[in-house]
């Protein structure tokens, strides 16, 4: 019986994410051959990919997060409905090098744009994820992060790839885990990441723990590690496992994706 996981790959992972549109091909073709392992090994992935400097930056320019504003409060380069446009073709750019990883690893995969089918935002947005679920075995269905249409006045917003992976573990029939993979951290730190301090990995996490995550505001027009922790209980309290790993470090994810020890911080419901 093959197994079924969802699992997010943070544009923090695979992008540069202070660089605008620079893509981390070495990051994916190893993301890409653990997708393999999995697939090899009995277990059916969906992949979701997220922004990082394809999304955020040019995301955050033109406040596309906050919806529909008057044209005065906008940033004169172009008009929002000009940078929706945009984003998703540059959205639609870092896919094509999922894509691209994938195919190098002979991985059959079909994208799933979110601007194609889903509307509104957050974990309860709208979209049939029928698609996701006929996947036929050893077929790999991914999805990202998107500028999504959203009933009025917002008119547009931003659906992050952490608000699909709740939908798709949850609604798809079989997923057994959950698992984010993530750059520069090995899983929740006790402690935001400071110069000359050793991390602290919190190597479980239960809802009452508290922690204090790293979000930069500044950059981000979505949740950081403290919207994939709450999203990830609301997965937990589903009876699905959920794990936070660190993407650049030996065959975490694939460890992960398999059920077996890794280091990371495991979800406890
Ligand atoms: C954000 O998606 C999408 C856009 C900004 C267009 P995510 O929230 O999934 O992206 P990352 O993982 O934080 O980069």
């Amino acid at each position: 019986m093959r197994e079924r996981v969802v699992l997010k790959w943070g544009g923090g992972l695979i992008t540069e994410k202070h660089a605008l549109k620079t893509v981390r091909t070495e990051v994916l073709d190893h993301l890409a051959e653990q997708i393999e392992s999995c697939i090899q090994n009995g277990v059916d992935v969906i992949l979701v990919h997220g922004a990082g400097s394809f999304g955020h930056l040019r995301a955050k320019e033109h406040r596309l997060h906050e919806g529909k504003l008057p044209e005065a409060d906008i940033n004169g380069s172009m008009t929002q409905e000009e940078a929706v446009e945009a984003v998703r073709n540059d959205m639609l750019e870092l896919n094509a090098h999922v894509m691209q990883a994938l195919t190098r690893c002979d991985i059959s995969a079909v994208t799933l744009s979110p601007h194609q089918w889903a509307r509104n935002t957050g974990a309860g947005f709208d979209g049939d994820l029928a698609l996701f679920e006929q996947a036929p075995q050893g077929i790999v269905m991914v999805s990202h992060g998107d500028v999504v249409d959203c009933d009025e006045p917002r008119r547009f917003g931003i659906l992050s790839g952490d608000d699909l992976v709740v939908r798709l573990a949850t609604e798809i029939p079989g997923v057994k885990r959950l698992v984010f993979a993530m750059g520069g951290v090995d899983g929740v730190l006790a402690d935001p990441p400071q110069p000359n301090v050793e991390d602290v990995l919190l190597p479980t996490l239960r809802k009452t723990d508290l922690f204090t995550g790293e979000h930069a505001v500044e950059m981000d027009v979505t949740g950081g590690i403290g919207l994939k922790v709450e999203r990830g209980f609301q997965v937990t309290a589903r009876g699905i496992e959920v794990l936070l790993v660190n993407g650049e470090k030996d065959r975490r994810v694939a460890d992960a994706c398999m059920g077996k020890e890794v280091v990371g911080t495991r979800l406890l419901a």
